[in-house]
């Protein structure tokens, strides 16, 4: 799970190449680097760190053609060796690869027994002198001639010194051109590309490309192919913090728009009804969410939301441990949800579901992205951009997609009138709430002093637990864990005590008198408590240490609030501890690997 990017055109390569890769960093940023063409040579330069490490040590490296990489290890521990690009034995041929070599030891075991050097411990490195092996003078056959080698995934950018160009293939990795004037351009992503061009081509499994600066050639199966050319809607404004110290705190600030987006056309103006254009006309006899970290919780609140409005029977399955038995799914929907379009472990249960016989949902925010070549159908989330690692507004988006989907599919007679009425509120709601933080900071130091806490709930707020407590993980580095607040006397009890605050989302809904059962064993045991509450809620302060509170909304609708309440507080947290809230350690933003 790495980024790659290539630029090759008549200006300086350099800062067009690191700008690019400013963007894929999210990938993975364990370590960086380039390869230039300049006066015949291959010029490369790498080294542990993120790209502004990189930048500040290396001021310049001339030359107009050249390739980028971001690297999340693999297979190789992160190092300046390891680090990407990888060069032939005569350093005269360098490649940046995203992906994964099965075959990789085999390989390398047969091209040192025919007199290659490696330098590194990567599976990628065996391309390198594939290509080598190949290599007459026209890097397209020689790459085409590597890759039937390879066993795995792959996106790659090739350079040879004496090739007036850059060669790129992908296989289960992403890939994208972009067109320019008098240049050209690759990336893993289109978003990467948007400072340089609007104007992109999306590559397919098996697609090669040769980019000149005054040509693009595309090759599927061996013969030349034309692909439609894409623009690019969102702004390379949309990709700057403008302003917020972090991007997460700026995404966390864009949901009330991101809400509002993702609804429009979505809901009938006329009367109380979620419209979604669907291709499939049957509707199912049950509906399975899938989906890996935050994009399962999303499934889960999928799985009670349904649960709760109607009869249709709703399940939710981590992506990765979804193995549904030969045609046991033919009367089911099943709905994938990933914000990237591009976690492995979320496409191969969707090609498992459809080999059980389910219609497939995929549910992204990212267009042309992996998702949508396995999917059945499409539901695209209005988020934009989300760069920060940690999904905060894609996770409101899942929230609004699920729940629209929901009532689309199982309307509740009686009740759909005042839920289409909540979700057309919901965007006010939660500008309300991220208006309103003073509360927020006062608890950040109180609860910065603990090592581990635990979040409970009950109903649909469960998941909402589960979620907070992977936050507090990925970002603020806390151990948290979340719990049905049923289950804590269960087990977790043992570990309750004055070094372990308990975090209580507890809106006055049905569930609300066992939560306050649940409130005076948790404080019987010594532990601090903490309320996520509804604002008109007088009497929670009298079981509780502290308060934060969330405005008064449908019950049904209190996850997405307690949501907006937990992110906000784990950033304060993170921020105040110091962490590099965006780019969390040994994380990255797509999960590309199974
Ligand atoms: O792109 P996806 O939604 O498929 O990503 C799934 C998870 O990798 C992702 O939600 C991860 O858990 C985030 N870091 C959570 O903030």
């Amino acid at each position: 799970m790495c980024g790659v990017v290539a630029y090759t055109g008549f200006k300086e390569a350099y800062p067009i190449l690191m700008s690019c890769l400013k963007r894929v960093e999210y990938r993975g940023y364990d370590s960086c680097g380039v390869a230039l063409l300049d006066g015949g040579d291959v010029q490369s330069h790498k080294d542990v760190g993120a790209v502004d490490d990189l930048r500040s040590k290396l001021e310049h490296v001339s030359g107009a053609t050249g390739i980028g990489h971001t690297r999340w290890a693999t297979v190789g521990k992160p190092n300046k060796e390891n680090a990407h690009p990888h060069l032939d034995c005569s350093g005269r041929i360098a490649l940046v690869h995203n992906g994964d070599i099965d075959n990789f030891m085999a390989l390398k075991d047969e091209l040192i027994k025919q007199g290659h050097t490696f330098t590194s411990e990567t599976d990628s490195e065996v391309i390198s002198h594939l290509v080598e092996r190949y290599y007459a003078g026209d890097l397209r056959e020689a790459v085409i001639k590597a890759i039937t080698h390879l066993e795995g995934s792959y996106a790659l950018a090739v350079v040879a010194a004496d090739f007036p160009g850059v060669v790129v293939v992908r296989k289960e990795s992403p890939l994208v051109l972009g067109l320019g004037e008098h240049e050209n351009f690759a990336a893993s992503d289109a978003p990467a590309l948007l400072e340089f061009t609007r104007r992109v081509v999306y590559l397919e499994d098996g697609d090669l490309a040769v980019l000149k600066p005054e040509s693009v050639e595309i090759w599927r199966a061996g013969t030349r192919i034309e692909l439609p050319v894409h623009q690019i809607t969102w702004n390379v404004s949309e990709l700057d913090r403008v302003g917020y110290p972090h991007f997460m705190l700026k995404e966390i600030h864009e949901q009330p728009r991101v809400i509002r987006d993702t609804l429009v056309g979505r809901i009938s103006l006329t009367e109380p009804r979620a419209d979604l254009p669907l291709a499939a006309h049957k509707p199912p006899a049950r509906l399975i969410f899938i989906g890996c970290g935050t994009s399962y919780h999303a499934a889960l609140l999928g799985q009670l939301f349904v649960s709760q409005i109607s009869p249709m029977p709703a399940h939710a399955y981590v992506a990765s441990e979804f193995d549904p038995l030969p045609s046991s799914l033919k009367d089911a929907w099943v709905v994938a949800l990933t914000q990237s379009g591009e976690t492995t472990d979320t496409i191969n249960a969707i090609r498992r579901a459809k080999a059980a016989g389910a219609w497939t949902i995929g549910v992204t925010n990212v267009k042309e992205s992996s998702i949508t070549r396995v999917s059945d159908d499409m539901l695209y989330l209005q988020a934009g951009p989300e760069v920060s690692v940690a999904a905060t507004k894609t996770f409101m988006a899942q929230l609004v997609a699920v729940y629209l989907l929901s009532l689309h599919l199982a309307p509740p007679p009686g009740q759909l009138g005042e839920l289409i009425g909540e979700l057309r509120s919901m965007p006010s709601k939660v500008q309300r709430l991220i208006n309103s933080q003073s509360s927020i900071q006062a608890l950040v130091k109180k609860l910065n002093a603990y090592d581990h806490l635990f979040l409970i709930a009950r109903g649909i707020n469960v998941p909402v637990a589960y979620e907070g407590a992977l936050k507090l993980k990925e970002v603020a580095y806390l151990h948290a864990e979340g719990c049905a607040a049923g289950e804590l006397k269960h087990g977790p009890f043992a570990l309750l005590g004055q070094n372990t605050p308990v975090i209580a989302l507890a809106p006055r809904d049905a569930q609300y008198p066992r939560m306050l059962t649940a409130i005076k064993e948790i404080k019987t045991r010594g532990s601090p408590v903490m309320a996520i509450a509804f604002s008109d809620d007088n009497d929670i302060g009298r079981y509780v240490d502290d308060v934060l509170t969330i405005p008064v909304a449908h019950g049904l609708f209190s996850p997405w609030l307690n949501t907006v309440a937990l992110q906000l507080l784990t950033y304060y947290m993170a921020a105040a501890r110091n962490l590099p809230i965006d780019k969390p350690r040994h994380l990255a933003k797509s999960v590309t690997v199974p």
